[in-house]
């Protein structure tokens, strides 16, 4: 099959061309973000595999479909920004990956708050120009606080593995609360998560439910001066209310690596360009927030998983063979 690869990157080509050897399949490889106005480069490929910032709504997965491409392979676990109803619509089956290494994004979780908490940041950049004050540098124990964990698949079910190591109460919230977690922290509806939680983390999914979970009236039932974490997809907070959060002072760190309005910017070196997008701006300025661009997932592990899992799914879909990777709508 011959699969057109958007949104790529030097390293997804050394990653899926080396679990490609075992396969006899042919990547397109395309720097391109799939959208309405590139969706033309598919013509002549048998299947497309696209990322977490690629545009699959229903005029983009029509035109797929009538260029006769049938598979839709997603390089990654969420698949928000694919219109799964349209798919289905227009004969795409779509397949992700939908495990590969929780202990990246939940590592980088971690790397984000002691880096936020201990300003290491800002003493990497001071040690550098030989001021070796601290003053400034003051932070807290994680030992001892409670950690408040949104979603217990398997980065939240990890996370809270490894905060339970640090000394951290966990609890957790989530609406389909499962076994594995009753051994890590406490269950608790998601009202008191905020109210008692020193730190709380986003690892559950973007969807029409979770779509701004972390809104204004959330983030006043947060302990005050509590830090929110959001390694999973950007929608799930309103910017815009946390920046007020923060100005208040209700919210005393945010740590992110996803943004709501990252598509095209995330993964992107706009260091010669103006920045347009005025919100993040005003996010990049405040001394207590930490924005990563969408890396926790960047592991050798991790972009292993995704090139052999994205390739077997591939390969069975050339085979007509079951899709185990396959994602279909949910009834509504
Ligand atoms: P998972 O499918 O194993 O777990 C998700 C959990 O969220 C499930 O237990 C589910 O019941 C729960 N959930 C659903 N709705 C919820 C709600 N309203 N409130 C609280 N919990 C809810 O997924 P996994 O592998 O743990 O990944 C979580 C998310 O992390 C993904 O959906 C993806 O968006 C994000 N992610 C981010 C990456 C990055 O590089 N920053 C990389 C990989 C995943």
């Amino acid at each position: 099959m011959k699969i057109a690869c958007f949104s790529t990157k030097p390293y997804d080509e050394q990653f899926l061309s080396a679990a490609s050897e075992k396969f006899e399949h042919e990547f397109v490889f395309l720097e391109h973000r799939l959208d309405a106005s590139t969706v033309v480069l598919a013509e002549g490929c048998d299947a497309v595999c696209a990322f977490v910032n690629d545009t699959l709504d229903a005029s983009v997965l029509q035109r797929v479909s009538e260029v006769g491409i049938g598979l839709l392979a997603m390089r990654c676990a969420g698949v928000n920004n694919v219109d799964l109803d349209a798919a289905a619509k227009f004969g795409v089956r779509v397949v992700r990956v939908p495990r590969y290494s929780p202990y990246a994004v939940a590592e980088h979780t971690i790397g984000l708050i002691l880096t936020l908490n201990r300003k290491i940041h800002k003493a990497y950049n001071r040690v550098r120009e030989n001021n070796f004050s601290i003053d400034g540098f003051l932070g807290f124990d994680l030992h001892g606080r409670t950690f408040g964990v949104i979603g217990t698949g398997a980065i939240g079910r990890t996370l809270a593995g490894i905060v339970g190591g640090f000394g951290c109460r966990v609890l957790m919230y989530d609406p389909y609360p499962n076994d594995e977690a009753k051994k890590l922290g406490e269950y608790v509806d998601l009202d008191r998560l905020l109210a008692e939680s020193d730190l709380v983390s986003l690892q559950c999914p973007l969807t029409p439910d979770t779509y701004h979970l972390i809104d204004a009236e959330r983030l006043s039932k947060m302990k005050r001066g509590a830090m929110l974490v959001n390694t999973s997809r950007g929608g799930l907070v309103d910017t815009s209310a946390a920046i007020e959060g923060l100005k208040s002072g209700q919210l005393g760190g945010f740590a992110l690596d996803v943004y709501e309005e990252e598509s095209g910017v995330f993964f992107e070196d706009l260091s010669q360009q103006v920045m347009q997008d005025d919100v993040l701006s005003r996010l990049m300025t405040f001394p207590n927030v930490l924005i990563t661009s969408h890396q926790a997932f960047f592991t050798r592990e991790a972009l292993e998983t995704i090139a052999e899992t994205t390739l077997q799914s591939i390969d069975a879909f050339s085979r007509d063979e079951e899709l185990v990777n396959e994602v279909v709508a949910t009834p509504s």
